[in-house]
């Protein structure tokens, strides 16, 4: 069966930490969507690691690590991946796959990327500019080159035909990106990756499925940045949600068992667009210091709010989710007063779902406050210990989504994380 761990907000949720702490009991993690707009952060002997492209299985010597089809690959992030992880001892000839559907990030994608940006001047999207928009658009409009094209004589008359064509795309907008460099770069980077496994996805996981194998699914982005689902327009490209892994990894849904939705005690979005918890004031200032709220990719520090229930339910109703990973629990221990969100006013109506339009419409999130557990919680290495203010705020998530929180993390390391048994 496959198993799903995803994101059910904005991202950086902790997805990377949650993922290596399951990978042992899986054979196969497997990313099926996103690309390197992604930073997944995890911990090996104390060292911090940050996974742009490779999924966070990577660190397990027997698992096998396989980047799906429905991921947008850039050769360039992924060679210099392939370098760090090495140096912890990784083999990524034994142990990543990569299946020869998946769509190539191009030097002309990045710079499409850009000035798209540019070009919406005040409603940018804060895209990461790791040209994953573009290269999706070259997906869907049927002109992007594949991982599996890089084998074949032709891939460099293709590349250059499709370069051209961003070029012209690019003097309509204007806007001219010395990528010489780039291109170099890629190329070499090309190179390396025709050196590394590339295999028919889909057969790959399907034949290990048949065999009995577990199949862990690594989401990247979250919910709320879906495609069809987030708050489009800003959004990702692709679909974040776990009907996602059927296409980006082909595997039907009948397979798929387990969705974990990773949610952060509190809420975070990096890039614009609208967050109705969001804190402007010195309290989204504490959560973002005492969180170490700065994007993993790109640096920027993240937006902080209190966590929002109604996009939660609806993010748990979209997915299928079957249990809930709470993470940072610890960042909310110095505070007197916590809050949920549990419905939004809009238009002078209560409500408890997510509208159509959340930039349209002026958003007044309806609090319940709860009182803070004012202990350091980042010793916590069991449910016992838990003071009661952190049982009532978990119980509280658990009645109102109808998903049990399995467990809590309670800080970035390994061993952070406590399991939470059925109530
Ligand atoms: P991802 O994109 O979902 O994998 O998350 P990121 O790696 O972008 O961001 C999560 C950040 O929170 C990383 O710096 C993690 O090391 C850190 N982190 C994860 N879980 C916890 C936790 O329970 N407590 C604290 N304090 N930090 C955590
Ligand atoms: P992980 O997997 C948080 C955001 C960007 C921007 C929007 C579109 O680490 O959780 P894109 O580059 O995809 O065109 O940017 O999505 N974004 C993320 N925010 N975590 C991520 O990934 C993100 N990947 C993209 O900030 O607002
Ligand atoms: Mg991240």
């Amino acid at each position: 069966m496959v198993d799903v761990i995803l994101g059910l907000q904005w991202g950086d949720e902790g997805k990377g930490k949650i993922v290596d702490y399951f990978a042992p009991h899986y054979s196969i993690i497997a990313r099926f969507q996103g690309g390197p707009n992604a930073g997944h952060t995890l911990y090996v002997n104390d060292k911090k690691i940050v996974l742009h492209q490779i999924p966070s299985g990577i660190f397990h010597e027997s698992i096998v690590n396989l980047i799906g089809n429905g991921v947008v690959l850039d050769p360039v992030t992924l060679k210099k991946e392939c370098a760090t992880v090495a140096g912890f001892g990784v083999d990524v000839k034994k142990n990543l796959f990569i299946s020869e559907r998946t769509h190539l990030i191009l030097p002309t994608h990045r710079a499409l990327d850009k000035a798209a940006e540019l070009s919406k001047g005040d409603g940018k999207i804060g895209s990461t500019l790791k040209g994953i928009s573009p290269a999706y658009m070259d997906k869907t409009g049927r002109n992007g080159l594949r991982v599996g094209d890089l084998l074949h004589k032709s891939f460099i008359s293709s590349y250059i035909k499709l370069r051209l064509k961003h070029q012209k795309l690019l003097d309509n907008y204007h806007f001219s990106e010395e990528i010489s460099a780039w291109e170099e770069e890629f190329f070499e980077a090309v190179e390396f990756l025709k050196t590394l496994n590339i295999v028919n996805g889909e057969y790959f996981i399907n034949e290990a499925l048949n065999k009995g194998k577990k199949v862990l699914a690594e989401g990247a982005q979250g919910s709320m940045l879906d495609i069809d689902f987030g708050t489009f327009p800003f959004v990702t490209s692709s679909n974040t949600i776990s009907a996602g892994v059927c296409s980006g990894l082909g595997v039907p849904p009948q397979k798929i068992n387990e969705v974990i939705g990773i949610s952060k005690a509190y809420c975070t979005r990096v890039g614009s667009g609208p967050f109705p918890t969001e804190l402007m004031d010195g309290t989204g200032e504490q959560l973002r210091t005492t969180g170490s709220e700065f994007g993993a990719t790109t640096g920027r520090p993240r937006r902080c709010g209190w966590i929002d229930l109604v996009a939660l339910e609806f993010a748990c109703m979209i997915n299928g989710v079957t249990s809930l990973v709470m993470t940072k629990a610890d960042v909310l221990d110095a505070f007197d007063e916590l809050s949920m969100c549990t419905a939004y006013k809009t238009d002078g109506e209560i409500t408890n779902q997510v509208p159509f339009q959340m930039t349209r419409n002026q958003i007044e999130p309806q609090y319940k406050i709860f009182k803070g557990w004012k202990q350091d919680s980042s010793f916590f290495k069991d449910v016992s210990e838990l003071p009661e203010e952190m049982k009532a705020y978990i119980n509280f998530i658990n009645k109102t989504l109808g998903v049990p929180v399995g467990f809590i993390s309670n800080g970035p390391g390994r061993d952070q994380i406590i399991k939470i048994p059925v109530l």
